[in-house]
């Protein structure tokens, strides 16, 4: 049966971590696609690499969706975080039809050169298919001070001077995710590349990138099939560079 994402939905006033609480699960229960376990409060929400993700309760969207995306390649999972960030970034946009809304790769949304949500991705691959994608999404909303060291956080309420609702939020992204992961299935994702590079952050803009042991000037022309981030130096000399190994530097 066809399910729609977001049916379930599985709520908590705190958990540890949406995404480690479904991980957790898997061994005892299964999910359908497109269960989602949302949490008001984490007591350790989880970012990308070492990172942890701050919300204060109940002022955000904190949410896992659990996917079995049985049509895509794992090689090609770099589709899910173009689905998901587009998706993300419709909802924002939607919200502020005015602003400056980008995707920075891999996968965070930006509002001008502040970071609005981030995704977090794990899986679990069975032979040469997805068992599980759990996506977690962590959206700042109404959250107006942010305490830890995270570089540029800012929440949607910074732009719109009044709170959201955040279950009419929550509604409005799932429409989001629903359409864009439709568009991901029926598609296979070639209109999704021609999206993203549309909405990427800094995308033909010359800028200063340092890796662990340079920096230098060049812009992003591409992304490879695989993720990887596509500079172009001033050289002419094109590179592609993994998530982690090369970052904007100013
Ligand atoms: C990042 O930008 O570093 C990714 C942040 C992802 C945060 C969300 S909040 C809901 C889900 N549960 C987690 O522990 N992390 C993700």
């Amino acid at each position: 049966m066809e399910r729609k994402l977001g049916d379930p939905k599985i709520r908590y006033q705190i958990l540890e971590s949406t995404n480690e609480f479904v991980l957790g699960s898997l061994k005892e229960r299964k999910f359908n696609e497109g269960t989602i376990v949302i949490a008001g409060f984490q007591t350790h929400g989880e970012g990308m690499g070492e990172n942890r993700w701050e919300s204060e309760k109940d002022k955000n969207l904190l949410l896992s969706l659990v996917l079995k995306p049985v049509f895509l390649e794992p090689a090609h999972q770099f589709y899910l975080n173009k689905f998901a960030s587009l998706a993300v970034y419709d909802f924002v946009k939607h919200v502020l039809p005015d602003k400056n809304v980008t995707v920075k790769w891999p996968n965070d949304v930006y509002i001008d050169d502040k970071k609005v949500a981030g995704i977090l991705i794990n899986n679990t691959i069975i032979g040469k298919h997805f068992e599980y994608v759990v996506l977690g999404i962590g959206l700042n909303i109404n959250q107006k001070t942010f305490k830890s060291d995270a570089p540029n956080p800012v929440s949607l309420i910074h732009h719109t001077n009044k709170e959201l609702n955040l279950e009419e939020c929550l509604q409005s992204l799932l429409h989001y995710l629903n359409s864009r992961y439709e568009q991901l299935k029926v598609e296979k994702s070639q209109s999704l590349d021609g999206d993203y590079l549309n909405v990427l952050y800094r995308y033909q803009n010359w800028s200063e990138f340092k890796t662990e042991n340079r920096t230098f000037k060049g812009r992003i022309t591409g992304i490879t099939e695989y993720g990887q981030l596509q500079i172009e130096e001033e050289s002419g000399k094109t590179q592609e560079y993994d998530f982690k190994t090369v970052e904007f530097s100013g």
